[in-house]
């Protein structure tokens, strides 16, 4: 932790700075299986701060080529193809552009759907920060930043504003969940109206959302090589007051972030309160992110403190206490119960007969995962298909821990992919627990929507996932998978059933992270270099301060 926080007080702190790489490790094995295979991990990092430095390194043409860069990414654009595009690719991009948001003429976002056909429009006609980072992923990769940066912009003017829920004011680094802008054709002017949890269903405030805009904010900087936007007086300001949100000290035991219920994706009632595994993944990646964008000025070097402490214990916690394989799963069988002291092997008095039936089935000999929340007396076991991507891909997950994540989802595809790649959690809850944990939700019934349904958006992040654990070919299965059906489906919001063959009972058509997600894992995968904007190299100064088999011991 020290040597850490050492490493960031050099002088010049720049995003390229924190980003550590190895060289020589990719050198020695190739981890790609894919035609282009330089990950953009593997430049010199010098080479953001210095600009770019297109052509100088021949290598690295794919990764500077002119915009568009994705060869297929835009309809018309597709000369510099070796192989034919699939008809899909132009149709979502016509519909990424329709779901487009202007704000005084400048594209600010896109809508969440974009569907005629629904009765009711509900809050799908505003622009999600959540749901916007497949968007602004996709306009990235295809050259096009300035849409990115007016949202980052737009959104951070948004923080600044005066949040209150009835007589009750929220922190003030909170970000939207959703914002939307209002055009009056007859006085010509635009306004913005956003929801900070105020009006969402539930009255929750979306703790991922500013863990999204520090992590766009990143991409955004990686992708552009401009450091200007990340370095300027706002956006260190916008990030200082996201992290004492989340940084702030209380009465916790652990360096985990507490939250509410239907706080992130799933944002309803859904069990996932305490610690859900969605938000570490994110608050872990939004520090480290951060502590490479943060200016080392008198303000900047108080926070970049704070985060390497608490990434220090945040990594010690996540890795031992949330990581689940079929040998700790079998040790948690064995608990004995009610130890007091240091020397307590079952910290969290966790009751063996509290593992519910499935999960001795569910857990192959190969293969492990990070569970969904952990907290005195509470484990829950369901998987959670975001946040375990999301661990791998800002290397909370050691490269073991991700190589099983990965292993698990081969071995148990039918229930985690199945014919629509890929469910947001598993398995469902069903009758009496149905009703006690959702709160008799109708929205969310068995293998539906948050419980259990599939959801086409998380297929960019299993598809960075698989490139960054050197299985392309896994994304490729899931990628098929998607565009049997997809189009011709109506881009739907999410698919119900054990199988994920239903198109949702409620689901939006036309929904645009999924069609932005489908554009986003294809291009990733034509074009690994993309990678870079969204994965982050472990850390060489965060070696795993354990084994997996001594983890409850030490
Ligand atoms: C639903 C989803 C949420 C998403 C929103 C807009 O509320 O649960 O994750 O951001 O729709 O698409």
């Amino acid at each position: 932790m020290e040597a850490l926080a050492m490493k960031n007080v050099s002088s010049h702190c720049s995003i390229a700075d924190i980003d550590d790489y190895d060289l020589s490790k990719l050198l020695d094995k190739p981890r790609l299986n894919v035609d282009r295979q330089r990950s953009f991990d593997e430049r010199s990092l010098s080479e953001l701060s210095m600009g770019l430095n297109r052509g100088s390194v021949e290598n690295f043409e794919n990764v500077y080529s002119p915009v568009p860069r994705s060869g297929y990414s835009t309809p018309g654009s597709s000369s510099r193809l070796s192989f034919e595009p699939h008809p899909m690719i132009a149709e979502a991009w016509e519909a990424l552009r329709r779901s487009l948001v202007y704000f005084k003429g400048q594209p600010v976002g896109t809508i969440a759907a974009y569907d005629h056909a629904s009765e009711e429009v509900l809050n799908y006609d505003q622009v999600f920060v959540r749901d916007f980072v497949p968007s602004a992923l996709a306009f990235l990769m295809n050259g096009e930043p300035d849409i990115v940066k007016n949202f980052l912009l737009k959104t951070l003017q948004l923080q600044a504003w005066e949040k209150r829920i009835d007589r009750f004011k929220l922190g003030e680094g909170a970000m939207p969940a959703s914002f939307k802008v209002l055009h009056d054709p007859e006085r010509k002017t635009d306004t913005v109206v956003a929801d900070f949890g105020e009006s969402a269903i539930g009255r929750v405030a979306p703790v991922d959302s500013g863990f999204w805009w520090i992590i766009l904010l990143r991409a955004y900087t990686k992708s552009t090589g401009d450091l200007s936007l990340a370095e300027s007086a706002e956006c260190q300001k916008g990030m200082r007051l996201i992290l004492a949100l989340c940084l702030s000290e209380g009465f916790d035991t652990f360096p985990t972030l507490l939250c509410a219920d239907g706080c992130s994706m799933i944002d309803r009632r859904m069990g996932i309160y305490g610690y859900p595994i969605e938000i570490q993944a994110l608050f872990f990646m939004a520090l480290r992110c951060a502590l490479a964008m943060l200016k080392h000025d008198a303000q900047g070097k108080e926070f970049i403190e704070r985060i390497a402490k608490r990434l220090n214990a945040l990594t010690f916690h996540m890795r031992s206490y949330f990581w689940l394989d079929f040998r700790q799963l079998n040790d948690i069988y064995r608990y004995k119960t009610e130890e007091y002291s240091h020397t307590a092997v079952n910290k969290f008095n966790v009751i063996p007969d509290s593992i519910p039936e499935w999960v001795f089935d569910f857990m192959p000999t190969r293969g492990g995962y990070f569970i969904g929340n952990i907290s005195p007396a509470r484990m829950d076991f369901r998987w959670f298909a975001l946040g375990n991507c999301v661990a791998i891909l800002c290397s909370l997950a050691t490269p073991e821990q991700s190589a099983a994540i990965m292993d698990l989802i081969e071995e148990r595809w039918e229930e985690l992919v199945g014919e629509m790649p890929l469910k947001i959690c598993y398995p469902a809850i069903e009758s009496h627990e149905w009703r006690i944990v959702t709160g008799c939700d109708p929205k969310n019934t068995r293998w539906s929507y948050h419980n259990g349904g599939s959801w086409p958006v998380l297929l960019w992040l299993l598809t960075a996932a698989c490139i960054k654990t050197g299985r392309p070919q896994i994304a490729r299965r899931a990628i098929d998978l998607a565009e049997t059906r997809l189009l011709k489906d109506g881009w739907p919001e999410y698919y119900d059933g054990k199988l994920g063959r239903y198109i949702g009972k409620q689901a939006r058509k036309f929904q645009t992270w999924s069609i932005a997600g489908y554009l986003v894992a294809k291009m990733m995968l034509e074009d690994p270099s993309h990678l870079g904007m969204i994965s982050l190299e472990e850390d060489k100064l965060m070696k795993p301060l354990i084994k997996r088999s001594s983890s409850w011991t030490c």
